[in-house]
């Protein structure tokens, strides 16, 4: 029995030892300990013992049942430090890891354009106005001076949604809304925006297009303050060092009317941007028409003015070198990322 005893405790102990989890030593504990368990069917089977080796026998399976209880006590102590050990190790944040940086958007090249001129202007004292995008044709076409016949008004060219009703094709009917709601003079605004031509889209044509358009209206307003104010925006956009070149054209809207070139940045050498001329159009412009002064409710007598019509995705063109309008809509972002650096 001595010796059963020690075998036994020697089985209990490495049991203990080698249970991994609290799992496997509730196991352990259950089968020793148990209400079947060994020791505990042992220390039943004391009274089957002759009467003298009882008190050693007990003496000594109760204290190995202290030990084996203290043993187990122990041994789930040690595991669940080790396993909270592992959690906190596997839950571990290393606090000097670089954080992910996240990806930053930036302007699209049409938007940076747009608020560079809104700012030129805004900085000569310019408001800004706007008009809507589905327009009258009295507005788009009718109240500045198109004749009927004129082949602008032609279904070919605009985006009719009823015979009086389309798609405005330039911004220049905010010119005469804004007369007819500005009243009265000084007018200084611009009024960026939306187009719509039904062009087919190709390296310098799209169905869908930005403008500015800029107006100018009071008493002795002449010529020469058209040519000061854009030969001011065309500095500020282009770069002092360019040249400013004013040549006659027409719209029906102004007279006398004018296309407003800047010099290219070949220097005039020629180059395939200006193929060969040296010269770039950057807009149109002109003296407001007395006709149009007269159907937005100024009395052409007394009021003069001057305007102005930019496409907003050729400077862009001209300004950041593109080669094709078609890469501004097409949104890839190698070629938007380009201009991460600019505006910011
Ligand atoms: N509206 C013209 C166009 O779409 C551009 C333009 C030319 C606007 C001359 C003007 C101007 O205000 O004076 O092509």
């Amino acid at each position: 029995m001595r010796l059963d005893i020690e075998v036994l405790r020697q089985t209990i102990m490495e049991a203990i030892e080698k249970a991994g989890d609290p799992e496997a030593l509730e196991e352990v504990r259950r089968r020793y300990l148990g209400r079947k368990g060994e020791l505990t069917m042992a220390l039943r089977a004391l009274g089957e013992l002759p009467p003298p080796e009882r008190p050693r026998v007990g003496e000594r399976l109760n204290a190995l049942k202290v030990e084996v209880e203290e043993a187990l006590t122990r041994k789930g102590e040690t595991l669940a430090r080790a396993m909270e050990e592992a959690r906190l190790m596997a839950e571990r944040v290393d606090v000097l890891l670089p954080g992910r940086r996240p990806r930053l958007g930036y302007g699209h090249p049409i938007r940076l354009v747009w608020d560079e001129i809104e700012e030129i202007f805004l900085g000569m004292g310019f408001t800004i106005a706007e008009g809507p995008e589905i327009e009258l044709d009295r507005y788009n076409f009718e109240a500045l001076n198109f004749p009927p016949e004129h082949p602008a008004r032609d279904m070919q060219d605009s985006f009719y949604i009823t015979s009086t009703v389309l798609l405005r094709t330039h911004t220049s009917p905010v010119q005469v809304r804004t007369m007819e709601a500005l009243r009265p003079a000084p007018i200084r605004i611009i009024a960026p925006g939306r187009v719509y031509r039904r062009d087919a889209p190709d390296a310098s044509h799209s169905l869908l297009f930005h403008q500015v358009e800029g107006l100018v209206v009071d008493e002795g307003i002449t010529f020469a303050d058209l040519k000061g104010t854009l030969v001011a925006f065309a500095r500020a956009m282009f770069g002092s060092e360019r040249e400013v070149s004013f040549r006659p054209s027409f719209f029906p809207f102004t007279e006398p009317s004018a296309e407003v070139y800047i010099s290219c940045s070949c220097g005039k050498g020629g180059c395939r941007v200006c193929k060969g001329s040296g010269w770039l159009e950057i807009l149109g412009a002109g003296a407001v028409h007395p006709n149009v002064l007269a159907v937005s409710g100024y009395d052409p007598e007394r009021f003069t003015g001057f305007a102005f019509g930019m496409g907003v995705e050729r400077i862009a063109l001209l300004k950041y070198g593109i080669e094709d309008m078609r890469l501004l809509f097409e949104n890839d972002l190698r070629f938007l990322a380009q201009f991460a650096a600019e505006g910011r």
